[in-house]
């Protein structure tokens, strides 16, 4: 279809898939959802009820929705982070385009196999690195680009993850446990490393990263905590995780979230009181079964030289607003996503320049936004090159996740070239 309106599936109903689903409420020219797949009756209905999908389209697993021939123009795949590579390689074959969340796949060999199936099916794929589409992203690469500040030599990148932000989703959520989803620096900081990888615009050459589970154990666990917090705790007037806190009182930002995105249907304060009483987002933040790190450091070398670092925190504020230095032979960028500004400073005559960025609404700072506009025009293009995030792009900067990962677990530098033997990542002066 190369009209101007396209038809989607969403495959996972959760809080992604709302925003997805939401976002074509808002923008009815781009297209609607036609097919839902998604095992919890609330969320399904959620968009079943916002799109008026008939219930002959709204389907309990994506192995149902992907068993009926193609439905839709493109899926919209936000399952959990190990339901991708099926489901993704499902619906390209039936020739489905697709919007898939990130991480692409759990593994190097899915990721490896998605953009294989991607580039056989000619379909446009765009993976969701919502970074590279925010408007201080897009603005430092064209700096860079640009020459503004000579030849990059070094960069350095915070991520603070912001410890609510940590204890719901990588300690007692879906992200805590890397058997049940998968490391942090994956599921957490892919985005971090896509989007560095793509200021430098050089293949990666080697990396190495420490990192480890320091506060969120049961060694920290305050004398007397039972395993959930609504077991009454002596420790919850000081304990800034307690769900009291974290989830109930009406302008506590997890909890709107948690009750309209992960339980949309539990509504009375009773009912509240017995989800926290059993889900696992009534547990003791010390007493979880989770095990991904609470941070992590990453240094990085590209083929030209270029060296930088990564931090991802969870101690740090405010949440998600990620700082950037990038230090050039002519001259510094410093940028910050807190207050939506970068700084530019040319060493040569000590000019100092300020761009002060709109604030885009939206998830991630209107990142989310600009990604949805660029596949759907990539759909009208029916061009696939237009789509910023491939699966081409998104398997370079996972393959130095996947790296990095090694690195910290076997304690050593991992050049990039041990994963791929092909010339695309340079080990030597020589290949160069
Ligand atoms: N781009 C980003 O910045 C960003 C942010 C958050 C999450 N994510 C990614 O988006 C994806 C979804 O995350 P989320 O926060 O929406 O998670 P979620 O748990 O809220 O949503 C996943 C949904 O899939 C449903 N599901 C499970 N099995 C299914 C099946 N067989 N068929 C159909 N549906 C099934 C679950 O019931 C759930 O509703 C993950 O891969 C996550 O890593 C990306």
């Amino acid at each position: 279809m190369v009209s101007g309106t396209f038809t989607f599936a969403v495959l996972g109903a959760g809080a992604r898939g709302q925003e997805f689903s939401q976002w074509l409420c808002e923008h009815p020219s781009a297209g609607r959802v036609v097919a839902v797949a998604e095992p919890d009756r609330e969320r399904r209905q959620l968009i079943a009820e916002a799109h008026q999908i008939p219930m002959a389209r709204q389907h309990a697993s994506w192995e149902e929705l992907l068993a009926r021939p193609r439905l839709a123009d493109a899926v919209i795949n936000t399952l959990m982070d190990r339901l991708h590579a099926p489901s993704a390689l499902a619906a390209l074959k039936l020739g489905y385009h697709m919007l898939l969340e990130k991480p692409m796949a759990a593994t190097l060999e899915d990721c490896v196999a998605i953009d294989r199936m991607r580039q056989a099916t000619r379909r446009i794929v765009s993976v969701c690195h919502s970074l590279r589409h925010h408007v201080l992203y897009v603005q430092v690469k064209r700096l860079l680009v640009d020459g503004a500040i000579g030849q990059l030599v070094s960069f350095d990148q915070l991520e603070p993850v912001s410890p609510l932000h940590h204890a719901h989703s990588f300690v007692r959520g879906n992200w805590s446990n890397e058997a049940r989803s998968n490391f942090m620096l994956m599921t957490k900081c892919c985005h971090d490393v896509d989007v560095l990888a793509y200021l430098v615009g050089q293949p990666c050459r080697r990396v190495n990263s420490f990192g480890c589970l320091t506060y969120f154990r049961q060694a920290n666990a305050p004398a007397g905590a039972p395993d959930r917090c609504t077991d009454g705790c002596p420790a919850e007037a000081a304990c800034p995780y307690a769900v009291q806190k974290v989830y109930l009182p009406r302008e506590a930002f997890w909890g709107k979230f948690l009750w309209t995105q992960i339980a949309p249907g539990v509504a009375t304060p009773e009912d509240r009181w017995r989800y926290l009483r059993t889900s696992p987002y009534g547990r003791c933040v010390f007493h979880c079964d989770n095990d991904v790190v609470d941070h992590q450091v990453v240094n990085f070398e590209f083929a030209d030289g270029v060296t930088g670092t990564f931090t991802m925190t969870a101690f740090a504020q405010p949440m998600g607003r990620r700082s950037l230095r990038l230090h050039g032979t002519h001259g510094e960028i410093r940028a910050a996503l807190d207050t939506n500004t970068i700084d530019l400073h040319r060493f040569a005559d000590g000019l100092h320049l300020q761009y002060a960025l709109p604030i885009q609404r939206g998830s991630h700072m209107g990142g989310d936004d600009n990604l949805m506009s660029n596949f759907i025009q990539a759909l009208r293009a029916n061009d696939p090159n237009l789509v910023l995030t491939t699966t081409t792009e998104s398997l370079a900067s996972h393959k130095i996740v996947f790296a990095a990962e090694q690195a910290r677990r076997e304690g050593r530098v991992v050049a990039l070239k041990e994963l791929d033997p092909t010339p695309s990542c340079p080990d030597s002066e020589a290949e160069r």
